[in-house]
Formats: structure tokens, sequence, C-alpha cells
């Protein structure tokens, strides 16, 4: 196992819709154990392929005894209120804000065993499944914060920006 590193906010590959993975082989299965790594040694609850600099729908949860192996997840269903919680991200080290879920969501995605898997998440897991889905499509923590938060944040926004440009541009992105 090895760990990765993480990009940041103001890289492109986190503005991307990510490509779909046409099967999962045991080489992204590894990947997801590398990326489990990764995330536990951040003191994460989720991470997604792009934020390791992978242009791959694949995305992995773990919070208290879930461990989630995503591969092509979507949101099929969304239900209850909207909650709002403080919410931080990886990808965006210092920022964190009150971000407006989905109390209850169904997902669908392919196993590390290549099953489709159904299941319905209410609670942190609801709310971990959507951050890591909008990663999968582009979407960061600062797309979902408000004018006052950003403003807030500006300063941390504009350096992460500044050393992820960089970042992108060693790593060919
Ligand atoms: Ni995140």
């Amino acid at each position: 196992m090895s760990t990765l590193s993480i990009v940041k906010f103001g890289d492109p590959i986190l503005r991307k819709v990510v490509q779909p993975v046409a099967a999962v082989t045991p080489q992204l299965v590894a990947l997801t154990d590398d990326m489990l790594q990764t995330m536990h040694k951040a003191h994460g609850v989720g991470l997604a392929a792009n934020q390791v600099g992978l242009d791959m729908a694949i995305a992995v949860i773990g919070y208290r005894e879930t461990v989630l192996r995503m591969f092509n997840p979507k949101i099929v269903e969304r239900a209850g209120e909207s909650v709002v919680y403080g919410e931080g991200c990886l990808s965006v080290p210092g920022v964190d804000g009150d971000v407006k879920r989905h109390a209850e969501v169904r997902a669908q995605w392919t196993d590390e065993n290549g099953q489709q898997q159904d299941r319905h998440f209410s609670g942190h897991l609801a709310r971990i499944v959507q951050h890591e889905v909008d990663h999968l499509n582009g979407i960061v923590i600062v797309n979902h914060l408000s004018m006052a938060a950003r403003t807030l944040h500006r300063k941390t926004l504009d350096r992460l920006k500044a050393d992820a440009a960089v970042a992108a541009k060693k790593a060919g992105r």
C-alpha cells in the first residue's frame, strides 16, 4: 500500500466530471486500498479519485464501522429535509462551513467484487456520500459555501489556488 498525494482546491481535476470506470480490476481495487490509507492518514471520512489526481469515477468512504469502495457511484434518490451542517474537505484544508444536503439518499454503485449495490443512507453517511459524488461531478464544498463563508476564507482559498496551479502544472494537468 502507498499513500497518495491529495490535490488541492484550484487544481483543474477537481472541477472535472470524471470518466466512468469500465471494469473493476484488481489494480483498481488496490488503488482503493491506497485511497483508504491516504484518507485515514489525513483523518478524513471519504476520498474521491480526482482528489488524488485520477480521472476515474471511484470514491472510498470510511466512517465508523462502514468502509465502502464505490465504482461509478450515482445518487438515484434524494429525500428528507435539507440539513445544514459544518463540512470540510481534504482538498480544501483550513476551510469549512455550513453545507446544505439532503437528509437521505439512495445510491447505486459497483463494489470491489464487481457486484451492483443499491443502498439507502441517512445521517452522516448520507452527507458523506453526497460530498464524494459531488467530487466526481466536479463540485467541491466551496461551491456550496455562502458568500460570507467564502469571504471569511478568501485568503486561504487564494493561497490554495496559487499552490494548486503550480502542482497541477508539475503533474501535467
Ligand atoms: Ni472532499
